[in-house]
Order: C-alpha cells, then sequence, then structure tokens
C-alpha cells in the first residue's frame, strides 16, 4: 500500500546577501518524483549538500517545498489544516535529526519525556517507556545527564530514542549512525530492522554506510536536484 506519493516535488532556498544586498535563489530539488509504501526500508544516499536533509524534512512536515506535492496517504502535505500538520508531526513520525536537536537545558531523560507530555500521557507510564528505551540503547546510565555532558554517539542514541518513544508509524532518520561505532551501529540497525518487522513501521534514512544499505528494501541515489537512481539491495530481506 502506498503511504507517501511525491509529485513534481521541487525545493529552491532564497538567500539575502547582505553585502550584494541581493537576492540568490539555490534549486536544491527539481521536480521530484516517487512513491513510499508503507512498511518499506528506504535508504538515501548521495554526495554532502545533494538535498537528503531537506527532502527528509519535507516528508517531516518541518521544511515546506517550493512547488509540488506530498500525499500522506490521503492527506496533502502542507495543504491541510496546521492542526493536522501537527498532529501528523506529533503523532505519525518520530525524527532522529542529522544535529540531534536536544536541548541542552535538559536531562536526557526530560529530552526523551517531551513527545510523550505533549501527547499528554501519564508522568509514570511515560517514565516507564523512558526505561526500556533507554535500556534498549544502552544509555541507561545516563537518564540524569544534561546533553552537553553526552560524548556524540550518547547524544545520537538518546535524539534516537526520543524519536521512538512515541511509537511513530513512520521513522524518518538523518544519518543515525553517523556518530556511531560498529558495535551501537549494528544494534541500533538491529533495532530498527526488528521494529519494522514486528511493528510493521516504514523507515526513511538518509545514511552513507554501504553496510546498512544492504538491508534496505529499496535504495534512492540522489544527485544534481534529481533522483539519480532507485536500486534493491540483493539481500533486503535478510534480518538475522
Ligand atoms: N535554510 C537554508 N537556506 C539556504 N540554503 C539551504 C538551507 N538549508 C539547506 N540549504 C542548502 O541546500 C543544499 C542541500 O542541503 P541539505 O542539508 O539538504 O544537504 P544534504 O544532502 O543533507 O547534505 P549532507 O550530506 O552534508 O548532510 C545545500 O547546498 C545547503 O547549503
Ligand atoms: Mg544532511
Amino acid at each position: 500500500m502506498e503511504l507517501y506519493t511525491i509529485n513534481e516535488l521541487s525545493k529552491s532556498y532564497v538567500r539575502w546577501n547582505i553585502r550584494s544586498r541581493k537576492k540568490s535563489e539555490i534549486c536544491v530539488l527539481k521536480k521530484l518524483n516517487l512513491t513510499i509504501n508503507n512498511n518499506e526500508f528506504i535508504c538515501i544516499i548521495g554526495k554532502s549538500g545533494v538535498g537528503k536533509t531537506t527532502l527528509l524534512k519535507m516528508l517531516g512536515g518541518i521544511e515546506k517545498p517550493s512547488a509540488g506535492s506530498i500525499l500522506y496517504t490521503d492527506m496533502e502535505l502542507y495543504k491541510c489544516p496546521e492542526t493536522k500538520m501537527e498532529e501528523y508531526r506529533r503523532k505519525e513520525i518520530g525524527f532522529i535529526f542529522q544535529d540531534y536537536k536536544l536541548l541542552d537545558e535538559l536531562t536526557v531523560q526530560e529530552n526523551i519525556l517531551i513527545p510523550q507530555i505533549l501527547d499528554g500521557v501519564k508522568r509514570e507510564a511515560a517514565e516507564s517507556k523512558m526505561d526500556k528505551i533507554t535500556e534498549l540503547f544502552g544509555i541507561n546510565d545516563k537518564k540524569n545527564f544534561y546533553t552537553y555532558e553526552l560524548s556524540g554517539g550518547e547524544k545520537q542514541r538518546a535524539a534516537i530514542c526520543r524519536a521512538l518513544i512515541n511509537n511513530p508509524k513512520v521513522i524518518l532518520a538523518d544519518e543515525p549512525t553517523g556518530n556511531l561505532d560498529s558495535v551501537n551501529t549494528e544494534l541500533i540497525l538491529k533495532v530498527l530492522l526488528q521494529i519494522k518487522v514486528e511493528l510493521k513501521k516504514t523507515i526513511i534514512m538518509v545514511t552513507h554506510d554501504e553496510e546498512i544499505c544492504k538491508y534496505a528494501d529499496r535504495v534512492i541515489k540522489m544527485e544534481n536536484d534529481q533522483i539519480k537512481e532507485i536500486f534493491c539491495p540483493d539481500f533486503s530481506t535478510n534480518y538475522d
């Protein structure tokens, strides 16, 4: 079943140059067409600056396209009322940001609990979920640390916990293993694949890691404001 239908999607950023006092426009994506199915694991690859994060943000409802449309099941993103968009971001999506976006003035546990608090979940139930998820990702002993007291890999794992705690249908992950060693990369891949299979989640992941791509159902390679090719790795059904 189709989950996302992306139609002629374009994105340009307009920048104002203070020195020359002129506007300049950077075209990042041009007339992209793509369908993403429910329960797929998609990897997005491509050189730095090609527009991978931009595409992920547009799918996540946090970067408005310049033209074209994104249909999520029967809802057209950015055309529906803001309350629907808020609900989409909060309930359907778990976003793992490339730069984590953890709040430095809060502890790890407070950061992870934010989506649960926004969802009105009772403190006790939320904390019990948080305990399980931090245990799973090996940062249980860092719960009371402020995020500036964490290593890069620990921050990355805290950001993953925050994205997953509300049990979203779609996981949008921007280089979620970029700062992890091979042991933790394997752990995160294993957990994500497990929830994909057991809980029927859809995962759209930007990565530079060829090993991870081998597990994807489809790999989308981006180049020059376009999708250059889409291919299916050989052993995408091998999850063991
Ligand atoms: N808010 C913005 N204003 C202006 N230009 C932007 C903005 N955000 C991104 N860009 C530009 O859009 C292009 C694509 O950026 P994007 O972050 O999507 O790349 P990327 O493929 O994720 O790169 P990387 O692999 O380095 O993370 C870049 O050239 C960047 O400078
Ligand atoms: Mg990026």
